[in-house]
């Protein structure tokens, strides 16, 4: 079974999304996964995600409801096979948790699965209105049906 994280800073707007979707694509596949997601802050941690996320998510039909914020910790370095980052500043952050190279090996961008060696970042919609939900989800969706056709 191969073990996938996704992280972003709060854990409420993108790495809750990027779970949702890729649980989704998961279950349609029958990919023999364990997948969760967490933030590289702890100042949400315990919360749903949030509203606009939940509302973007529901109008694809998935629902994210059940997900809670918790924050990264370096116990995930052993706990998870694969760890996607959203942006540059989540690699920093997540890196810098660990000297050791096969930890360090497992954090990947993740819209590099879509665009190899491009190291593209999901914007970071937390501050802009719904359009910014719309637009990560379309990035995040390409890149999950990549890391599914991948994994299987
Ligand atoms: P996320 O978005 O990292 O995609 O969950 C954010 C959520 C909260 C904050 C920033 C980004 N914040 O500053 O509280």
């Amino acid at each position: 079974m191969e073990k996938v994280l996704f992280v972003c800073l709060g854990n409420i707007c993108r790495s809750p999304m990027a779970h949702g979707i890729f649980r989704e694509i998961a279950k349609k596949e029958n990919l023999n996964v364990k997948i969760d997601s967490a933030g590289t802050s702890d100042h949400h941690a315990g919360e749903a995600p949030d509203s606009r996320a939940v509302s973007t998510m529901a109008s694809k039909n998935i629902d994210i409801t059940d997900l809670r914020a918790r924050q990264f910790t370096r116990a995930d370095f052993d706990d998870f096979d694969h760890i996607f980052v959203m942006d540059d500043s989540n690699f920093e952050n997540v890196t810098a948790l660990t000297k050791n190279e096969e930890h360090r090996k497992k954090v990947k961008l993740f819209l590099n699965e879509a665009h190899p060696g491009e190291n593209r970042n999901v914007p970071d919609p937390y501050f802009g209105g719904d359009e910014g939900f719309e637009h990560v989800y379309k990035m995040i969706t390409e890149a999950s049906n990549r890391l599914a056709q991948r994994l299987k």
